[in-house]
């Protein structure tokens, strides 16, 4: 998957015969899992048209600060374009092309259309792809100018070079939109908070074997550790997702599933893993019992009554917290009564860092149910509550948590 992929970005085109390219930049985009928006200059409506790129994004386009009334007056009202307001959308801005008018518009801070304005009010990373003939590419104030917009912390795509619209061969064109966007996501790859750090995640039940057909397992579907090992993926993490059975999947580059059954087998690959990851989060439900003899042949029925005898799994978190060196440890509390005690009580047992304490007396909250209400409690005991919530949500608090942790 994309690092683009939800973003949102806003795409501001300025008047150069490179501007037809931004048809095929805004596909690329809506490809990647983004959403665009694209505020234009009058000019570069010259050489593409709104219509096309209204379609293509799926947003209407903005030109200027007042949309007219058309011919009927009766279709369209009469709106103002909130310049503020498409600049605080945006993940990033891109302008492309950056025509040498834009770009000493933008070094300068004129403020005479709708792009420059939003351009001014934009708080987001701002990236420019300029696009010009080979010598004002080369000409000291287009380099001023470039120099400045560094100053300022815009990010430069640079020209390409080729063959360009005057006829001369030489460095000036826009970067080919493909080029662009790996551009774009190696740069934010590369300013992901949590690059290079290395995550172990655990999700869904563990299956205890009874027989070769039978099991004790339990409800969980996973969905809280998946999330989590996306919403840290997302952020730049290589993350080891070690899950029980799971109709659940995720394909992201920096998610390494592997597929388990039984709670000993969790444990193993947890310790075979443990020495190499910085942060381990144990959202898996896993078995606390499994039968103490597995019976080789399916057992017949025969008695009123049948006992399988029980005995205790390994607890993976606990003897990973005996272990851990500098690894930051979360683990999951599922409690009923006493619940922050309780919950205390397990970060000090299991040596953890963090816990994420799930209350089954909230309504929403829990197995199967796509919400959770959780409250998190640190190693110095900080409690922080949260409201019900989408389980995505509830794995961006977590990582949010651990990422401010390594900002600190
Ligand atoms: N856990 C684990 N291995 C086990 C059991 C639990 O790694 N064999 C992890 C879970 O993934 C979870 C945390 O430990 O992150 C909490 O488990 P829980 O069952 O609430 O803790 P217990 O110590 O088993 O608590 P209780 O005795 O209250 O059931």
């Amino acid at each position: 998957m994309s690092v683009l992929s939800g973003k949102k970005i806003l795409l501001g085109i300025s008047g150069g015969i490179a501007a037809y390219k931004t048809a095929t930049l805004v596909r690329l985009f809506i490809k990647a899992g983004a959403q665009v928006q694209v505020v234009m200059t009058p000019a570069s409506k010259d050489f593409v048209t709104p219509l096309t790129l209204a379609t293509l994004s799926k947003n209407p386009v903005y030109s200027t600060f007042y949309e007219e009334l058309d011919e009927d007056n009766n279709t369209k009202e009469g709106v103002w374009n909130n310049h503020v307001e498409l600049a605080l959308w945006a993940d990033l801005m891109l302008i492309a092309p950056a025509t040498a008018n834009t770009l000493s518009k933008m070094a300068s801070g004129t403020c005479d259309n709708l792009l420059m304005a939003t351009y001014l009010s934009a708080k987001c990373p701002v990236y420019y792809a300029p696009a010009m003939d080979l010598d004002m590419y080369k000409h000291p104030s287009t380099l001023e100018n470039f120099k400045k917009l560094q100053e300022f912390g815009n990010t430069m795509i640079p020209a390409e070079s080729g063959e360009l619209a005057s006829g001369l061969s030489g460095e000036g064109r826009l970067a080919e939109p493909e080029n662009i966007v790996s551009f774009l996501e190696a740069d934010l790859a590369s300013k992901l908070p949590l690059r290079g750090k290395k995550f172990l995640v655990t999700a869904g039940p563990t299956y205890e074997a009874i027989d070769p057909v039978r099991f004790i397992g339990n409800h969980s579907s996973g969905k809280m550790g998946f999330d989590i090992a996306l919403s840290a993926a997302n952020k730049g993490a290589e993350v080891i997702l070690v899950t029980g059975p799971t109709h659940l999947n995720v394909e992201n580059h920096l998610i390494q599933i592997i597929r388990i059954t039984s709670a000993q087998e969790m444990y193993e690959v947890c310790h075979q893993y443990f020495d190499a990851v910085d942060v381990v989060i144990a959202a898996a439900a896993v078995a606390d019992y499994k039968p103490k003899n597995v019976a080789q042949q399916k057992i017949k029925k025969a008695e009123d009554t049948f006992v399988i005898e029980l005995e205790k799994n390994k607890d993976i978190l606990f003897s990973l917290g005996q272990i851990k060196k500098n690894q930051f440890l979360v683990g999951f509390a599922l409690e009923t009564d006493n619940e922050i005690n309780n919950a205390k009580a397990k970060i000090i047992k299991k040596n953890l860092d963090l816990i994420v304490l799930n209350s089954l007396n909230d309504v929403g909250a829990g197995f199967g149910k796509p919400t959770n209400k959780v409250t998190f409690i640190d190693k110095d005991f900080t409690i922080f509550e949260n409201e019900l919530k989408a389980k995505e949500l509830v794995a961006d608090d977590i990582i949010n948590l651990i990422v401010k942790k390594y900002e600190a």
